[in-house]
This record gives C-alpha cells, sequence and structure tokens, in this order.
C-alpha cells in the first residue's frame, strides 16, 4: 500500500513490530462504518463517481459477510485493519478500490475508528452497570431493614442495614455511570477528514461524515484530531475508577464470605471448590474482579505512558493504544457481569450480620447521644461516661443493653431506665434518619428515588 518509494521488502522483524492487525482486527465494524460514510461523501461532493461508489459500497458489504462467516484475515503482510480491508477491496473489485482512500490517511481513520469503538464499549458498560444497580436496589429492597454492623477501621462501629450499605454501591456505581457519560460527550466529536495531520484539499463535508457515524459535530482542528486520545484514556480512567468500586465490593464479599464473618452464603454458580480440601468455597469470583481491577488501572497508566511526551501529530507509538482499551474493557465488563451475578445471587445470612451487630457494643454512640439528649450532659463528658461503661460491659461480657441499671447508675445516677430503649440495635438505626442516614425509612426512600431512576417500575 505504501511501496512506491522502496526497492525492498521489510525485515520479517519489522514487518512483527509493526503489524496491528492481531489486535486492531477487533475493529473491523467501525472500520467498515467509517470507510461506508466516506465514500458516500466521496459521492455526494462529486470527488468519486456513483459507479465506483456502487463498486466500493457493494464489495464492503462482501467483506462484512466474510468477515462475519470467517473473522479476519490476519497477515501480517497486511499491517493493520485499514490495509487488510483496503486490499480484500482491491481483490474484490479492482482498481476503482484505490479511490476509497482519497482524502483520508489511516491516521484519521484509525482515531475514527477508535473512537466509535470506544463509544460502543461505553455504551456496553453503561448497560452492565444499570443491570448492576438494578440487582443492588432489589435487594436493597429485600434488606432495607435488616441490622448489620457498621464498621470503620474494619472494627464494629455502629449499626446500619444491610439495605443502606447495598445502596452506598449503587451511588459509586451512578457516579460511574456518569463518568462514562462525560466521556462519551467528549468523546463524540468526528476526527474523519483531517487526513495524515493537515486536512486536505480536496472538497470534502466533514459534517456529513459526521452526522452519519453519528457524532455530534466534526473535531475543529486536523493536527489535534489525529493526534489525540484523550477519549480512550478518558475512558480507561472511568474504568479504572468503576472497577475500584467493583474491587471494594468484592473484597467484602471476600470477607463476609469467610467462616469468622459468614455473613453471606455464596452461591455455587460463583464459587470454587478446592482439589485438596473438600470443605471448601472459595469466593474466586469476588477475588477475580479484586484482581481484574489492579489490571485494569495498569491499562490506565500503560496509555498514560504510551501519550507521555508524544510531540505532534501521528507517531507509530500511538498503535499502542488498543492492546490496553480492549484489555481493560474485556476485564471491566466481565467484573461486572460477575459482581451482577454475585449481587443477585447471594445469600445474605442476616441472622449473622443482626448478632455481629449485637456484639460490639455498637450503639455505644447511642447511650452518649442519649446522655446529651436527655440527661443534658456536655458530649465530651458523655462520651466519656460511655466508655466507663462500655469498660464495665467488656468486664461482665455483657452487651450494653443487658447491664443491669443499679450498675449503669453507680457510674453516673443520671442514667435512668429509658435509657435501654436506646441502647438496642433497631432503636439505633430508626433514630439516623438524616436525609442519607440509615434508618430503614430514609433507606427505602433512597431505594424509591433509585428505582424510579433507573425505570424499575
Ligand atoms: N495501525 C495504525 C495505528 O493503529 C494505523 C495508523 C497508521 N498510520 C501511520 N502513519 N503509520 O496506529
Amino acid at each position: 500500500m505504501w511501496g512506491g518509494r522502496f526497492a525492498e521488502g521489510p525485515a520479517a522483524v519489522m514487518r512483527e513490530i509493526n503489524a496491528s492487525i492481531p489486535f486492531d482486527k477487533r475493529l473491523w465494524q467501525q472500520d467498515l462504518a467509517g470507510s461506508r460514510a466516506h465514500v458516500r461523501m466521496l459521492a455526494k461532493q462529486g470527488i468519486v463517481t456513483g459507479p465506483d461508489s456502487s463498486a466500493i459500497l457493494a464489495g464492503l458489504d462482501r467483506i462484512e459477510g466474510e468477515y462475519i462467516a470467517n473473522g479476519v484475515n490476519e497477515d501480517l503482510a497486511l499491517e493493520d485493519i485499514h490495509m487488510a480491508t483496503e486490499h480484500r477491496l482491491a481483490e474484490l473489485i479492482g482498481p476503482a478500490a484505490g479511490r476509497l482512500h482519497t482524502a483520508r490517511s489511516r491516521n484519521d481513520q484509525v482515531a475514527t475508528d477508535f473512537r466509535l469503538w470506544v463509544r460502543d464499549a461505553i455504551d456496553a458498560v453503561d448497560a452492565g452497570l444499570a443491570s448492576l444497580q438494578k440487582a443492588l436496589v432489589a435487594r436493597a429492597g429485600d434488606h432495607a431493614d435488616a441490622v448489620m454492623p457498621g464498621f470503620t477501621h474494619l472494627q464494629v462501629a455502629q449499626p446500619v442495614t444491610l439495605g443502606h450499605h447495598l445502596m452506598a454501591y449503587y451511588e459509586m456505581i451512578r457516579r460511574d455511570r456518569s463518568r462514562f457519560q462525560d466521556a462519551r460527550a467528549r468523546l463524540n466529536e468526528c476526527p474523519l477528514g483531517s487526513a495524515a495531520l493537515a486536512g486536505t484539499g480536496f472538497p470534502i463535508d466533514r459534517h456529513a461524515t459526521a452526522a452519519e457515524l453519528g457524532f455530534a459535530r466534526p473535531t475543529d482542528n486536523s493536527l489535534d484530531s489525529v493526534s489525540d486520545r484523550d477519549f480512550a484514556l478518558d475512558y480507561l480512567m472511568a474504568a479504572t475508577q468503576c472497577s475500584l468500586h467493583l474491587s471494594r465490593l468484592a473484597e467484602e464479599f471476600v470477607i463476609w464470605a469467610s467462616q469468622p464473618y459468614g455473613f453471606v452464603s455464596l452461591p455455587d454458580a460463583y464459587s470454587t471448590g478446592s482439589s485438596i480440601m473438600p470443605q471448601k468455597r472459595n469466593p474466586d469470583a469476588a477475588e477475580l474482579v479484586r484482581g481484574h481491577s489492579g489490571r485494569i488501572a495498569g491499562a490506565m497508566i500503560s496509555l498514560t505512558m504510551t501519550m507521555k511526551g508524544l510531540p505532534l501529530a501521528y507517531s507509530k507509538d500511538m498503535q499502542d493504544d488498543k492492546p490496553p482499551v480492549f484489555e481493560a474493557h474485556d476485564l471491566l465488563a466481565l467484573s461486572i457481569a460477575a459482581m451482577t451475578g454475585m449481587v443477585e445471587t447471594t445469600s445474605f445470612v442476616t441472622a449473622k450480620m443482626r448478632a455481629a451487630a449485637e456484639a460490639g457494643f455498637s450503639t455505644a454512640t447511642d447511650l452518649a447521644d442519649w446522655l446529651v439528649r436527655v440527661a443534658g450532659i456536655p458530649f465530651r463528658e458523655a462520651h466519656h461516661i460511655t466508655g466507663t461503661v462500655v469498660r464495665l460491659a467488656e468486664r461482665h461480657n455483657s452487651a450494653l443493653v443487658d447491664l443491669p441499671l443499679e450498675k449503669l447508675r453507680e457510674i453516673d445516677e443520671r442514667i435512668d431506665g429509658r435509657v435501654f430503649e436506646a441502647l438496642s440495635i433497631d432503636a439505633s438505626v430508626a433514630s439516623r434518619s438524616s436525609h442519607g442516614g440509615t434508618a430503614p425509612q430514609q433507606v427505602r426512600a433512597r431505594i424509591a428515588d433509585a428505582r424510579k431512576a433507573l425505570g424499575m417500575d
């Protein structure tokens, strides 16, 4: 395709290092879409004749059928998906194939294809994340008032509800979806027609190709158009942040499934056994989601390092943009699907969660708050009194709510029998009724908002 000024062919190793077809074959659909839009525009503008453009379009249709039936021909000599398709077109329709590349370069071609691919990837991720949110919201609805310990430092802190905990992840995913949508909006400008770097003298219509490919508008600077990979980095950064959330949820499942916790029983469908220990039910899917997040972050760093310091405009380094994006996308899509399945099918052992919430003096803050509210004691002093009560309870191996009133009054005589109402874990969660708090009534309200936003009702 470019051999005119060369006397000799490339060395085998040159061919190998240069070729991107083993991975950029994934762009074949986008490449065909871009070529179709381009040739239609060329014909409309009178740059190629009607018969030539019809022959090209018919050839592209045949190639599409061949790719669907047999996959893309991965001959390294054809270098990349753009050349492979054009080469096949020439075999099919002869010299008219050579007119397709008028007013186009592989630089604007690949920039366009890759934007289209990332746009599709964003749409697929968004659909997956919506399903994950629906699963979280549905399970939160089932457990809006199931009390569990809330943790800080992984130490029992205050009682919360399982519904509240699951809805925390709904919020993270809501932000992820909005980050992907931001990325999509910025991505949605069409570089096609920027040609190699400087634009073209042919009377092309960039608005027409942009519109046909579903872009909001053409890009405004040809140099930037062929050297910009921000859209791929935006995708990777959003994917990284999303995968952090999936990894945190996965980690909670790993902890909750461990025997000392026993908060969940993972379904067979998302667990594995051990080849030596017959009793094992390992949370491998959750662990792989946790592991994959590291690889996704690695992909983001990989492209960041590729782009750092590249002068305008195109450099071949930029061919390395695709493997990290493809890898991250595959890992993210799989992680989203696995987490969705786990959220949908895990059984929550709410009795264990409840017992753990009872066990860790989790209503100590409620006692301090009661001393402030009912007995009028300043919070710092109430905190100190409560600490003494906790020490007593620890000594007697008793829950706060089971301590005898006389013992409490020995510590501070302003305490009276009404205090016990504040010390139950149900009373504790019910009292946390500020907006966004863990009170079941608040959690239900947030679930109702979420169901509406997700069109679940
Ligand atoms: N396979 C190339 C890539 O992915 C296409 C662009 C080639 N452009 C060039 N000037 N050699 O980056």
